[in-house]
């Protein structure tokens, strides 16, 4: 009985009475970020036959073509935009946050988003996803400026994905459990049918770019070493791992079965402290996986509480099943207090001393 199923739509409706006032204004706006995910859900579909998005820098009408993530940025503005319940917004594509146009009504929330992430996945057919969150503008501001984004995770009102695969999704928190839609084509509409996902405590799947190894921190390798040592290892079992190169994709993976997913702070660049941005990508991922049971930190701060200082602020991030996370945490505050620890290197085979001099 499809009829009889949860959409997207009734489910926010519904989540956001509980809120109280302001909660109708919550669930448009949240409504509007679905159409927007359709949206783009459709552009990404229709791949190299997407006359906007064909690969080359100019169409044939020697017009310039926009990339993907351009064409999801204005999908997101432009269908936000006009409903009343936004007062501005912070997007990845945008240096500066945007402004809405004189005249349109404004509401009391802000939506910071990244429209496209994993978008080097698109010309290889992979999975690719939109990220948002949901604040709220402080009192009495109707055009906030960039001071006006700068609020810790914790204050989120809504975090959610959409992931663009071999199905579509929608995974939200509006602060009370993650609840996961699966869009109907047919119909149009998401619908719900991964209620109340939780993330298993524990895990014997890692994620991580390897290729950065030798820009890591003593505390990741050891880490990481000890995964790969597996059963002959101090870990006393074998761990798999993965990389898909999309956030979206990975935290997806770790809702469904558990994970750990860490893009940590590494020496590459000193001046960047991680490669993800912290307001639309790490905060309303770890609100996510917080709310699922998880844990999220940047291995020295849980993420939630980090202050932002700039709007495209970048952080280390390490997220997905609580005791892998914690465990990665203590190993930065071993390193941090000097200690130097013994562990097995499986990458000598041999029993080593970790220095962390
Ligand atoms: P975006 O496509 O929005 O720039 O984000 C890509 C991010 C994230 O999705 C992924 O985890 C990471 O970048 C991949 O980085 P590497 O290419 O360094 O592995
Ligand atoms: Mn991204
Ligand atoms: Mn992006």
């Amino acid at each position: 009985m499809p009829h009889r199923r949860t959409t997207f739509s009734k489910f926010i409706i519904e989540d956001s009475r509980r809120t109280g006032a302001g909660g109708a204004e919550l669930a448009a706006l949240l409504n509007d970020v679905q159409t927007a995910c359709k949206f783009i859900a459709v552009a990404v579909a229709r791949g190299a036959m997407n006359e906007a998005i064909a690969a080359t820098a100019t169409n044939v009408h020697g017009e310039t073509q926009k990339p993907l993530d351009v064409i999801s940025n204005e999908i997101m503005l432009r269908t936000c935009e006009y409903g009343g319940q936004l007062c501005g917004m912070v997007s990845e594509e945008m240096e500066e946050p945007y402004r809405l146009p004189q005249g349109q009504p404004r509401g009391r929330y802000l939506l910071v988003f990244d429209p496209l992430d994993g978008s080097s996945n698109i010309d290889v057919n992979m999975t690719v996803g939109t990220i948002f969150s949901v604040l709220l503008a402080p009192p009495g501001v109707a055009d906030p400026t960039a001071g006006d984004f700068l609020q810790p995770g914790t204050a989120q009102v809504a975090a959610g994905y959409a992931l663009y695969g071999p199905v579509s999704m929608l995974v939200i928190t509006l602060g009370n459990g993650v609840h996961g839609f699966t869009l109907d084509r047919e119909i149009g509409a998401y619908m719900l049918t991964h209620p109340d996902m939780r993330i298993p405590p524990q895990t014997r799947e890692f994620a991580i770019n390897a290729s950065n190894e030798r820009f890591w921190e003593p505390p990741v390798r050891r880490y990481v070493e000890e995964c790969i040592a597996g059963k002959t290892g101090p870990r006393g079992a074998d761990f798999n791992m993965r990389w898909i190169a999309s956030m979206v994709a990975e935290v997806h993976r770790i809702m469904i079965r558990g994970g750990l997913f860490m893009y940590p702070r590494d020496t590459r660049d000193t001046s960047k402290p991680g490669r993800l941005r912290l307001l639309y990508e790490a905060n309303p991922m770890a609100m996510l996986v917080e709310q699922a049971g998880g844990a999220a930190s940047t291995a020295r701060q849980r993420m939630l509480e980090v202050m932002p200082t700039t709007i495209h602020q970048r952080v280390p991030v390490v997220l997905g099943s609580s005791e892998e996370v914690e465990r990665l945490v203590r190993y930065h505050e071993a390193y941090d207090r000097g200690e130097s620890l013994v562990f097995d290197s499986p990458l000598f085979n041999t029993r080593s001393l970790f220095r962390v001099t």
